[in-house]
């Protein structure tokens, strides 16, 4: 990233579906969004280019293999989402922002290869600071504050996340590792996480003690913030469609085929990155933008070609979980990227496509979807005494604060 803080010559956006995900898929373009944001972000998977992105996401993607998916989804997630739940549930309220990030926190977690020996929420809400202060480090470019003293912040976050979860969560599985090779565990015991993936494969792919670092807390930004926020768009447009359309709303309790489908409607019209940025590497040619070279920044508008009328229909910025989306585009438009960095949380997200025939028994629904029925489940309910709250903070359209209630049994208990 040496050109990293270099300040772009021009700038040149494309805003159609079939353009940016050309410029998605278009090799002489790399990562830019993060070049400020090196302190937390330099030579993490996300901002590497050419083969040794390659070489890492090779590395990397092993854990996000479709069996342990699956099995994530169907016996792990339950109990950590009940685990999350039930202290919102005996309190019959939850703000959903505070519980999206509780629960999606233990999940990246739980990928990332970060040990929470206490389990208690004081320690994840511990863990969620040091995350918070690492993104404002990442998405410096578009901070407010002085960013020298940002990065100094960063920089002391990461010495503590080093020292409170990282080392012990090493030393863990250091052992496990030297326990798989005298013979004494299985492979099936070892953890399954990227720690424990690149620390196993450190003498073919080394990274520096300060590089695992950043990788290690890239991994818990990339999945947390992102799920959160979806889960709540989720939730919300669902509710919003339901008033409107009281079948959908039974039909989404009912049916969690038609749950995801209204999902992925919802991550299509709010990506969690409204758009991504490029450098060139080389002179080179994007559609939509012509001839560029590496003064240029190719900014790729997510936001409006997942809004794109010729692939989408005339409502295409309309929720309308009955969308008719043509054969071979996402029904979550460009949310998830595509290409060289396409997200590896996406099937564990948003599960995997409706096409062909499927086993309802074994079909991967997606967390969000999971998160969005338990809630539904327990009979969550917009707080009519206190609306939700934009984000103030952020040019990003999340939510602040999503107030909702758990009225019945647990309402009950309270009163008992
Ligand atoms: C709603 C949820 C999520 C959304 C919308 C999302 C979106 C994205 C996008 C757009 C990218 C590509 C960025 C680019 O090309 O510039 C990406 C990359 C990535 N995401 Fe996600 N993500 C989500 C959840 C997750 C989760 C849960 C994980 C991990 C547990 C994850 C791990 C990653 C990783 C590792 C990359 C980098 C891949 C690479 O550079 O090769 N994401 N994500």
């Amino acid at each position: 990233m040496s050109a990293s803080s270099v300040e772009p010559r021009r700038t040149v956006e494309v805003a159609t579906y079939v353009e940016a995900r050309a410029g998605l898929l278009n090799r002489n373009l790399r990562q830019a969004l993060y070049d400020e944001g090196a302190v937390v972000m330099e030579d993490v998977l996300l901002t590497l280019h050419g083969p040794p992105h390659r070489a890492r996401r090779a590395m990397e993607h092993r854990i996000f293999r479709r069996d342990f998916l699956r099995y994530y989804e169907q016996e792990l997630f339950p109990a950590v989402l009940e685990e999350t739940l039930r202290p919102f549930l005996e309190a019959g309220q939850a703000d959903l922002v505070q519980f999206g990030y509780q629960v999606t926190m233990n999940l990246t977690a739980d990928f990332a290869g970060v040990d929470r020996p206490e389990k208690s929420p004081e320690e994840t809400a511990s863990l969620l600071a040091l995350v918070k202060k690492f993104s404002e480090g990442a998405t410096l470019v578009h901070s407010t504050r002085d960013r020298e003293g940002v990065r100094a912040e960063v920089r002391a976050a990461l010495e503590v996340f080093d020292e409170q979860f990282l080392q012990p969560s090493i030393a863990r599985r250091r052992k496990a590792l030297a326990a798989l090779d005298a013979g004494t565990i299985t492979e099936a015991e070892l953890p399954r996480d990227i720690l424990c993936e690149l620390l196993r494969g450190e003498s073919e792919l080394p990274l520096e003690p300060e590089l695992l670092r950043r990788e290690i807390a890239f991994y818990l930004q990339a999945g947390s913030h992102s799920t959160a926020n979806a889960t709540v768009h989720a939730l919300h447009d669902l509710m919003v469609w339901g008033e409107l359309y009281p079948e959908d709303l039974q039909r989404a309790k009912d049916d969690m085929l038609f749950l995801q489908r209204c999902v992925h409607e919802s991550l299509r019209l709010r990506p969690a990155s409204p758009v991504a940025w490029r450098r060139p590497v080389c002179p080179a040619e994007v559609d939509g933008a012509g001839p560029v070279d590496e003064d240029d920044r190719v900014v790729l508008n997510l936001h409006a070609a997942n809004r794109d009328q010729s692939i989408y229909g005339p409502t295409a910025d309309d929720y309308d979980p009955h969308r008719q989306v043509p054969e071979g585009r996402e029904p979550w438009g460009l949310t998830f990227g595509v290409g060289i960095h396409i997200c590896l949380g996406r099937d564990l997200d948003g599960g995997t496509a409706q096409k062909g025939r499927y086993d309802p028994a074994t079909h991967q629904y997606g967390i969000i979807a999971l998160l969005v029925r338990a809630l539904l489940d327990h009979g969550a309910v917009v707080d009519a005494a206190n609306p939700p709250q934009e984000d103030e903070t952020t040019e990003r359209r999340n939510w602040g604060a999503y107030p909702v209630l758990f009225p019945g049994r647990y309402t009950k208990k309270r009163g008992e």
